[in-house]
């Protein structure tokens, strides 16, 4: 017996418009295991070069909409509307564009950070769940294989107890002041009513706190932060130092920058537990490093068979087969499309292990931006980091 192939999710999309950064590779992620089509879009604030987009990416024309609330009515009102919308836009627009969907239903992937105001994402975690929508964040390094497997490792108790962790984010894309340019990103993120006054924080800290806390299963609980401006005439905070308190009772250092002068990107994790460390470094996604006591290094290729099966389902080549970024957006994505099409087809979602980050992760994200900005106003006193009272699972 054949089975009918489950139809595919259409998806819309606001931003990644002509030379938008992750837009394109939101796209790739979706397209990958072909179970996303994308069927309507606003590209940009520029009607005519948002049309020229869809038109480009397939889009109907009459489904390329003015603006995100036109889009969010114009969907939600059609019988074939859209299962997602996916919001690519700079930070100051995610909470109004995301709401516009979620208030109808209209499940959403927004882009880190969730908002720019912990109230802001407090309500749209829990307007999602009024509506019965599923929101997810997109942290995507906690969709690598090797990230997966150093995840169920640590939590699974390999490393003994957690005694320190250290997470950096510290990339050198900013170490000159691109802002005084065109270089468009550089000028929003550098721009405190569009990126925050804590840019750094939000943009590049948000997905250091995620991998700290997938990889551990530990919340934070209180931060001391330094911010520092090093590009001489910046407005935002480009460097930010923090020390981080974790549920477990360790301790994690982390450092976000876009100033660190040379660092392509710059992700990186280490794990110091009683028994063993591990580490995890972007610049070599594909490989997980043990080390024990006496410093004997035990190294874990992706596609290896002694990998979890969390690690060998998100593994697509195999052994040998570098793997990157667009693939860990795909494997987001695929989880994902396992949430959308079990709630559209009033299925149960698969339970797994360790899944994709939702609104819930994005609400840590910022309310930890604004503890790092308290602190850092009280010369780095430690300030409680998460309020979750009352916001839905
Ligand atoms: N997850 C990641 O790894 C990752 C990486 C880069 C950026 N981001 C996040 O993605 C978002 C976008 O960043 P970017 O670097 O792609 O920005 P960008 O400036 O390159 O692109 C933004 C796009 O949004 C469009 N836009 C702006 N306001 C709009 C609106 N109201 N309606 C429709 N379109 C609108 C712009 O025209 C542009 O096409 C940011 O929130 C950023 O933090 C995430």
């Amino acid at each position: 017996m054949t089975e009918t192939p489950s139809p595919r999710l259409r998806a819309g999309m606001v931003g990644g418009g002509e030379g938008a950064d992750i837009g394109k590779t939101h796209r790739a992620g979706m397209n990958l295991d072909g179970r996303y089509e994308l069927t309507a879009g606003v590209f940009g604030r520029d009607h005519t070069a948002s049309s020229r987009m869809g038109a480009d990416l397939g889009v109907p024309a009459d489904r390329i909409y003015r603006d995100h609330e036109d889009m969010a009515a114009g969907e939600s009102s059609r019988p074939d509307g859209i299962d997602v919308a996916v919001v690519v836009t700079p930070n100051d627009s995610h909470f109004d564009v995301t709401r516009a969907f979620l208030s109808r239903g209209i499940s959403v992937v927004c882009e880190k950070p969730l908002t720019l105001h912990a109230d802001d994402a407090r309500e749209l975690v829990r307007i999602a769940a009024d509506n019965d929508a599923i929101l997810a964040v997109p942290h995507c390094y906690s969709a690598y294989a090797m990230v997966r497997e150093a995840a169920h490792r640590v939590r699974g108790g390999e490393l003994g107890d957690i005694r320190f962790v250290s997470v950096e984010h510290a990339s050198g894309w900013a170490a000159r002041p691109l802002e005084q340019g065109e270089h468009r990103q550089a000028r929003w993120r550098t721009d405190p009513d569009i990126g925050g006054s804590a840019s750094v924080v939000a943009d590049l800290g948000t997905h250091a706190l995620h991998l700290l806390r997938f990889v551990t299963g530990q919340e934070p609980t209180a931060v001391s932060a330094q911010l520092d401006t090093l590009v001489p005439d910046r407005a935002v905070f480009d460097n930010a130092t923090m020390r981080v308190a974790l549920t477990g009772g360790a301790q994690a250092s982390l450092w976000a920058s876009m100033a660190a002068t040379g660092n392509p990107h710059g992700l990186r994790i280490r794990v110091f537990g009683s028994r063993a460390a591990l580490e995890w470094d972007h610049h070599d996604p594909t490989r997980l490093r043990i080390r024990d006591h006496d410093g004997v290094e035990t190294v874990l290729n992706q596609g290896s068979p002694r990998l979890s099966i969390e690690a060998g389902r998100l593994t697509r080549a195999g052994l040998g087969h570098p793997e990157g970024f667009l693939e860990a957006f795909a494997n987001f994505y695929a989880d994902l499309a396992d949430a959308l099409t079990a709630h559209r087809d009033g299925l149960d979602a698969p339970v797994r292990e360790l899944s994709f980050p939702t609104g819930r992760d994005g609400l840590i994200g910022v309310e930890f931006v604004a503890a790092v900005l308290d602190s850092h106003d009280r010369a780095g006193a430690p300030v409680a980091t998460t309020n979750l009272t009352g916001v839905p699972a």
